[in-house]
Order: C-alpha cells, then sequence, then structure tokens
C-alpha cells in the first residue's frame, strides 16, 4: 500500500514538472498570436477586396481589412474607398491633404492588421 503511495505521489509531481516545463518552452501566448497575424497576402489577393463590405489597402508594408472601420471613418466615404485593394500608404501619410493622421489614427490601425504584404511570385 505504502509503495502504491510513493508510487502515485511521484507520477502525479513528475506530470506536474513536466507540464510546468513545457509552458516553459512555450514562447508567450502573445509572440504565439502576432506570428499567427502574420499572413503573407499577395497582391493579387489584395486587389480582389474592393468593395466597401470589403475592403483591405496595404499601409506600409502591412494589409489591413477596413471592411468595419469604414463607416466610422471620419471623413465621407468617397475619400477612403478608392484606396480599397490599393497601396495606401501615401495617401495615409498624407490624409491626400498633405496633413498626417494622429497617432490615435496609428493605434487604430493596429486593430485592423490581418497580415503583411508578400512579394507577387514570378
Ligand atoms: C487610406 C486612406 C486614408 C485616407 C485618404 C484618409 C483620410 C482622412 C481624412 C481626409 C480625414 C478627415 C480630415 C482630417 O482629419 O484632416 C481623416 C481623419 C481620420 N482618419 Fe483617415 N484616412 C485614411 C485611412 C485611415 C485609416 C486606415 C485609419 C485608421 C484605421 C484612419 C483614421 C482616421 C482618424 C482617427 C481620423 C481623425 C483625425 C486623426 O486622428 O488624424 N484613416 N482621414
Amino acid at each position: 500500500m505504502r509503495r502504491l503511495y510513493l508510487f502515485a505521489t511521484c507520477t502525479f509531481w513528475l506530470l506536474v514538472a513536466a507540464f510546468w516545463a513545457g509552458s516553459l518552452w512555450l514562447p508567450p501566448a502573445e509572440t504565439i498570436a502576432a506570428i499567427a497575424v502574420d499572413k503573407l497576402i499577395s497582391p493579387t489577393e489584395l486587389a480582389k477586396h474592393t468593395a466597401p463590405e470589403n475592403c483591405w489597402v496595404t499601409i506600409r508594408g502591412n494589409v489591413y481589412d477596413l471592411s468595419t472601420y469604414l463607416p466610422e471613418h471620419p471623413s465621407r466615404p468617397d475619400i477612403l474607398l478608392p484606396w480599397c485593394g490599393k497601396e495606401a500608404t501615401e495617401a495615409y501619410n498624407t490624409k491626400t491633404k498633405g496633413r498626417p493622421h494622429s497617432p490615435y489614427a496609428d493605434q487604430l490601425l493596429v486593430k485592423y492588421r490581418i497580415g503583411i504584404l508578400a512579394s507577387e511570385k514570378p
């Protein structure tokens, strides 16, 4: 009986140690999320998303899905819509008026990031 007790106790603590060590070997959860979000999106794929309810843009090498943000953007819809499916770094940097967006806008952008722009395969 004493042997069984010892065996059970040792097995329990071995399992606890293995589980704990396993969680140490894994990268932190936010790193896993960042890797998962770094989906490569080709220019051809990007170009398919031109509708207001399906609007992707690329800014500074990242791809953003602005579909849900479009109705909330402070300007008239026709300012943003022409950029759906396109490279919009310059437009974003200048608001097409020679004025940069605020740091708050930069923060908002992070929320809509869905991947990075891949170079087209030859
Ligand atoms: C890609 C093309 C874009 C263009 C041409 C554009 C243009 C504009 C314009 C004309 C205004 C209003 C007038 C002004 O504040 O000067 C504005 C304001 C604003 N936009 Fe955009 N925008 C674009 C993308 C975005 C994106 C992707 C976000 C965020 C996800 C964003 C966030 C904001 C915010 C928060 C404001 C309020 C003013 C500020 O914080 O700078 N915009 N934008």
